[in-house]
């Protein structure tokens, strides 16, 4: 049996509805069922993902290699797209669509500059899933930022979510904001006025009605929040370096953190962290960023199979 995800492109969740979303959701943990009870999927076989990255990237490709390998498929890989691939000697991201489809069942990219996964996908007749474009989106994050919240939370409707740091540049929160908002979340934004979240998503999200407040200090959003989700100040966005010193160590979570924090806070990070959460906080229960990395092998094994039509 295929979906309506067979043969479809992942760049932006707004193109997805709220059957496809849970649909995702669904398979992902029937797949989880299967790994935690020792059992192997093969629904992948002889399938091939390609994976383009132009911007560095660890969990992101690790976990898309991953979810592909475990389900029996194989994948071919540009190591460093941006200067070991013929985009280096001027080939359009369009162009590199147009070989990718006859390698590959599937290609994934990330690359610097926004709209280009839409360009590889504007190129190839086979699915393409965005690991990031530039400042843009980031759904594949934002979907395993929602099966946590799920997992951790048991749901997400009515939760206030706390988005804090680079709201600007972060494609993460980009994503996550209008999926959290669809399904019934509220959310406090806590950033420097500099990187403030863009005014089109945040006055898109309070057309529909979605609640908002913005509390630039950490210390009060934290006592109203259910989940922080923390980001990294985005320093490859920043055109000028001295404003990168200037806001780069603007948020720090500590214990103290913690302590202030309404009961149960969940925290969360998409990673790479740098000096935004302490590693003192790690050992706390609700620290959930490691688990989060986690759950993006299922959660890209269930997008892998339903664009292939091998769910
Ligand atoms: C994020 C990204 O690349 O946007 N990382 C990730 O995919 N887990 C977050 C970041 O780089 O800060």
């Amino acid at each position: 049996m295929t979906t309506s995800l067979f043969g479809k492109d992942i760049l932006d969740l707004q193109l997805l509805s709220d059957d496809e979303i849970r649909l995702i959701m669904d398979t992902t943990a029937r797949y989880e069922k299967v790994m935690q009870n020792g059992g192997r999927l093969m629904n992948l076989y002889g399938k091939t993902l390609a994976t383009l990255f132009y911007e560095p990237s660890t969990r992101t490709r690790l976990s898309f290699e991953t979810a592909m390998l475990k389900m029996g498929g194989s994948v071919i890989s540009v190591a460093d797209a941006k200067t070991s691939s013929s985009a280096k000697k001027g080939e359009t991201v369009y162009d590199t669509g147009k070989m990718i489809e006859s390698y590959s069942d599937v290609a994934v990219i990330r690359h610097p500059v926004t709209g280009s996964a839409k360009e590889l996908a504007d190129g190839s007749d086979k699915p393409v899933i965005n690991a990031g474009d530039g400042a843009g989106q980031h759904p594949t994050q934002a979907l395993l930022d929602l099966y946590t919240i799920l997992k951790e939370k048991g749901k997400i409707e009515g939760l206030t979510l706390c988005l804090a740091g680079d709201l600007k540049n972060g494609r993460t929160v980009h994503s996550g904001a209008a999926l959290f908002a669809r399904m019934g979340a509220k959310f406090i934004f806590t950033a420097p006025e500099a990187l403030a979240m863009p005014d089109e998503i945040t006055e898109s999200l309070r057309k529909k009605g979605v609640e908002i407040e913005i509390i630039p200090d950490l210390m009060q959003a934290v006592k109203k929040a259910d989940v922080l989700y923390m980001t990294r100040i985005q320093q490859e966005r920043f055109e000028d370096p001295a404003e990168y010193e200037r806001l780069k160590g603007s948020y720090e979570v500590t214990l103290d953190t913690v302590k202030a924090a309404k009961k149960g806070l969940t925290i969360m990070h998409p990673l790479p962290r740098v000096t935004e959460i302490k590693t003192e906080v790690d050992s706390y229960e609700g620290a959930a960023y490691f688990r989060q990395a986690a759950n993006g092998v299922p959660v890209r094994m269930a997008l892998l199979a339903l664009v292939c039509g091998c769910e």
